[in-house]
């Protein structure tokens, strides 16, 4: 990456965006090497992740599905959008759509996203937000946490890059349990990968398995 400059991250966000807090906080504090963040995209105009971008001067725009015909043409105007940035790596920080399959095809191994659980659990359709909480206490499971991921073609199935385990305790609801995710896993691992991938260590193996090099 050195002769080239940073690698360039588009963050793709819909929310609050303390994740995305924690990879500005990263970039600013040298735990994250050797990155630029070139812009945050959110797909709803009131996240405040998009705030959060602006107060920190990098350029935030919203591209929303309902401005746009079909899902065909919202999908080529975020490709657009990203491609034009000169993007290296697009990281999902508490994006809420599926990303659109050409975006999927063009940036194969160059997605990531951040699931709050230990996948294949509590992963896939519907598991989202709280809900991944809310079946994780419904199990009963004495250990949950969170996953970063590269992005397939299938949701929450592509090769998995960090996990970070987290415990359950007694009385946890659902709002707890993902706070204490947030803090103890989330923030860290996110920000990690996003090092590591920087810094060239991050590949994937014929199995799909991914190989961090020392
Ligand atoms: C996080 O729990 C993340 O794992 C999930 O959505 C939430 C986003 O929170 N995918 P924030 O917008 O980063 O605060």
């Amino acid at each position: 990456m050195t002769e080239k400059g940073p690698m360039r991250v588009a963050v793709l966000v819909s929310g609050g965006g303390t994740n995305l807090q924690a990879i500005l906080d990263a970039v600013d504090q040298g735990r994250i090497r050797n990155t630029e963040i070139a812009a945050v995209i959110s797909n709803n105009k009131d996240a405040y992740a998009l705030e959060r971008a602006r107060r920190h001067g990098i350029y935030a725009v919203t591209i929303a599905p309902s401005g746009y015909e079909s899902r065909a043409s919202y999908g080529a105007a975020l490709k657009e959008e990203i491609d034009r940035l000169h993007t290296d790596l697009i990281v999902l920080a508490g994006f809420l759509v599926q990303v659109p399959k050409e975006i999927v095809e063009a940036y194969s191994n160059r997605i990531i996203n951040i699931h709050p659980a230990l996948i294949p659990s509590f992963s896939g359709k519907g598991y989202y937000g709280l809900h991944v909480h809310e079946a994780a206490l419904k199990r009963g499971v004495k250990v949950s946490g969170a996953t970063v991921h590269f992005v397939d073609a299938n949701l929450d199935e592509g090769p998995i890059i960090l996990q970070q385990s987290v415990a359950v305790e007694e009385g946890d609801t659902p709002e707890t349990l993902q706070r204490r995710i947030m803090e103890q896993a989330e923030w860290k691992i996110l920000p990690k990968a996003i090092d590591l991938i920087a810094a060239g260590r991050v590949s994937v193996d014929g199995r799909n398995h991914v190989i961090i090099r020392e």
